[in-house]
């Protein structure tokens, strides 16, 4: 290994780690030392470029912390993050799109009943969410859980926020015996990613914005099936067609203002009115 030049250095790398012992493992570290070796010299990186590179690098483990992850907000902004749940999900047919996860997910929030009250002090319009959680075979899902979580009427997840309760506009609801599920809210608001760290410097130097459209996420586990993942989007949102983390889809689009029904009025005699309805079911895809 004395000999390295310009013309054998890949060669000699991806021999260089041919003993790893995890077959996968040797798969993605091989294909990966060609794929950045490749990309170095198609752009011609300089020594200066590189410099660049590893300071960028740095500030973003220095932005990273316990509670975030800066690496993951590059992956986010950069579509790999969408990428890799689009090609896990691709094959999954008659299943429901997926979408990101994000950072703001917290596990173990209070058990509800079907038509919780998330609304509580919350000032905004109130919406009532509601659909049915269907297996890909066709038949509903009783039993489902549905783990939710959105952002406060200041834009905020209750983890970036010290002054909200931290199960404010969260909860892990059941889906009833139909596979129904509903609960009532305050419309969320359209919210910019962090932008103080390293992404933010991404996303400057491209001219671009770190808004995502007002969303409701939503995480649903029934046995046999896989854990899906997903967000609501309201389709009136300035920002549903430049997401910054590429997480919008069709599908997660809908409108958060349809009127309820006299039906609807009835069944939830609680929410004050006025409210709206938002409507969207969700078909998971079995598990291998
Ligand atoms: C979110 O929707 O909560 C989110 C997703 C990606 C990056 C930051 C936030
Ligand atoms: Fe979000």
């Amino acid at each position: 290994m004395r000999n390295i030049t310009f013309d054998n250095i890949t060669e000699t790398v991806t021999k260089a780690y041919a003993g790893t012992e995890d077959e996968r493992t040797r798969e993605i570290i091989t294909l990966l030392i060609k794929r950045l070796h490749d990309f170095v010299r198609e752009v011609k990186l300089t020594p200066q470029e590189w410099e660049a590179a590893m300071g960028f690098l740095l500030r973003a483990a220095q932005a990273s912390n316990e509670q975030r992850n800066e690496f993951i907000l590059l992956s986010d902004l950069l579509g790999v993050s969408a990428l890799v749940d689009l090609l896990d999900g691709k094959d999954d047919a008659g299943a429901s799109i997926t979408t990101l996860m994000g950072p703001f997910y917290v596990p173990g929030q209070p058990d509800m009943e079907a038509g919780a009250d998330l609304i509580k002090d919350n000032d905004g319009e109130r919406i009532l969410v509601q659909g049915q959680i269907r297996s890909a075979n066709g038949g509903p899902l009783p039993g489902a859980i549905v783990e939710i979580w959105q952002n406060g009427p200041n834009g905020l997840y209750t983890v970036q926020d010290p002054n909200q309760p931290d199960d404010n506009l969260r909860c892990t609801l059941h889906a009833d015996a139909e596979g129904r599920y509903s609960f009532s809210t305050v419309k969320p608001i359209s919210y910019t990613v962090p932008d103080d760290g390293a992404g933010g410097e991404l996303v400057r130097a491209a001219g671009r914005h770190c808004w995502r459209p007002a969303h409701i996420h939503l995480m649903i586990s029934a046995d046999g099936h896989k854990r899906h993942i997903s967000q609501i989007f309201n389709e009136a949102d300035p920002y549903i067609d430049e997401d910054a983390v590429f997480g919008v889809r069709s599908d997660l689009a809908v409108p958060f203002d349809r009127e309820p029904t006299e039906a609807e009025l009835q069944r939830f005699p609680n929410i004050k009115r006025p409210f709206n309805v938002v409507n969207m079911d969700f078909v998971l895809a079995h598990a291998e």
